[in-house]
Formats: structure tokens, C-alpha cells, sequence
């Protein structure tokens, strides 16, 4: 736990602004950006895990490590989670490859991604991108330590999205908010 620590630190350091925290999230906000999932749940995709910590949250609900993708960007966290999850199938690359890499049906992305670090445009497209292989009922999970979702009113509309809160979660670095996004 401490060499990841250490990792996530080291790539903050290199990368401020593709990690965007010093450190990992908690077990409990893993648990809540899990909640609902389980062994029949499909296909489902995480973006940006880290050191893993939300895909130990994906696994513990009950999805079959088969049934899991992972798109991380960089090389040090993908070599890490390698190791770490060895029936996960995991892309080092960016979120919005996931058009064109996988069929469209997935039930559930789980995004860890810093998408409040990124401009307004590049938040639409990996949102658009989870959207694009989405099962028509499929959620888009995302948390901020924000008190607003990722997206503006206007981006919801043209994406044809609607958005609900999900749990605060007070024991996190810092506290942070589960945003469940939805077609409307
Ligand atoms: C705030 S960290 C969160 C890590 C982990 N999910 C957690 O909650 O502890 C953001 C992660 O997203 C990755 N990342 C940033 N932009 C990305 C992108 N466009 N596609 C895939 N991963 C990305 C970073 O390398 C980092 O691992």
C-alpha cells in the first residue's frame, strides 16, 4: 500500500494534471461508485483506475474480472495493475479509445477520471465516448470533490443526458460526490 502510495505521489509529481490528486480514493468512495453493480451486470468499464482502488471496489460487488476493461493512460499505473488484476483486460491508453475498441452494450463506466482538471470540450468527449458503447439503460458513473457534475446543463441537453447525485462521500482525500448519468 505504501509503494502505491508512493506511485500515485511520484505520477502526481510528473503529471499534475492528468492525476490530479496526491492521493488514491478511499475504499468507502470505491464502495459507493460500485454500488448497484454485481455478478450479472455485464460488461463494465472503468476509466482512469489509478493503483486500482475503484476496480477493487468493481470486483468486491461481484462483476466477474472477465466482464471488466480498464483504460488507463499511463505506462506506470497500467504496468502496476497488470500485475495487480491479471484477468482484467486493460488498455494503456486514453478513455475515449473505447470507441472502436469495444461493442457497444457495455452496462456501466465507472470514471475516475479528473474530468474537472479538463477543459469543457474533452470532458463532452469521453463523456460522448462512454455514451457511444453505453447499453441503451447503461449509467455513466462519475465523482467530483465538487458539488456540481462534470457537465453543464448545456453539454447534458446536446448530449441528451440527465444526471442524478449519488452519495456524498465524507471519508475520502478529499471528500468527494457520485454523479449517476443517465440517457433522459
Ligand atoms: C484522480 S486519478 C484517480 C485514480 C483512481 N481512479 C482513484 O480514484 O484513486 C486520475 C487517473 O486517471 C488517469 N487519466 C487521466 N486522464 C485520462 C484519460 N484521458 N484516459 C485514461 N486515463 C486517464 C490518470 O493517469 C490517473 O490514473
Amino acid at each position: 500500500m505504501a509503494k502505491e502510495a508512493a506511485l500515485f505521489l511520484r505520477q502526481f509529481l510528473t503529471n499534475p494534471l492528468q492525476v490530479s490528486s496526491v492521493v488514491p480514493s478511499s475504499r468507502w468512495l470505491a464502495r459507493a461508485m460500485a454500488q448497484g453493480l454485481g455478478p450479472n451486470s455485464g460488461r463494465v468499464v472503468e476509466f482512469g483506475p489509478g493503483t486500482g482502488v475503484l476496480t477493487e471496489g468493481i470486483l468486491a460487488a461481484g462483476v466477474p474480472p472477465e466482464n471488466l476493461t480498464l483504460y488507463e493512460m499511463s505506462p506506470s499505473f497500467t504496468k502496476l495493475l497488470r500485475a495487480k488484476f491479471p484477468k482484467v483486460t486493460i488498455h494503456n491508453a486514453a478513455a475515449q479509445a473505447v470507441v472502436g475498441d469495444m461493442k457497444p452494450g457495455v452496462s456501466a463506466v465507472i470514471s475516475g477520471l479528473p474530468l474537472l482538471s479538463m477543459p469543457l470540450a474533452v470532458r463532452e468527449s469521453i463523456v460522448k465516448a462512454a455514451f457511444d458503447i453505453l447499453a441503451p439503460d447503461g449509467v455513466y458513473v462519475q465523482f467530483t470533490y465538487g458539488t456540481k457534475p462534470a457537465l453543464t446543463e448545456e453539454q447534458l441537453a446536446k448530449l441528451g443526458l440527465k444526471v442524478s447525485a449519488g452519495p456524498k462521500v465524507w471519508l475520502n482525500i478529499p471528500p468527494a460526490r457520485v454523479f449517476h448519468f443517465r440517457r433522459a
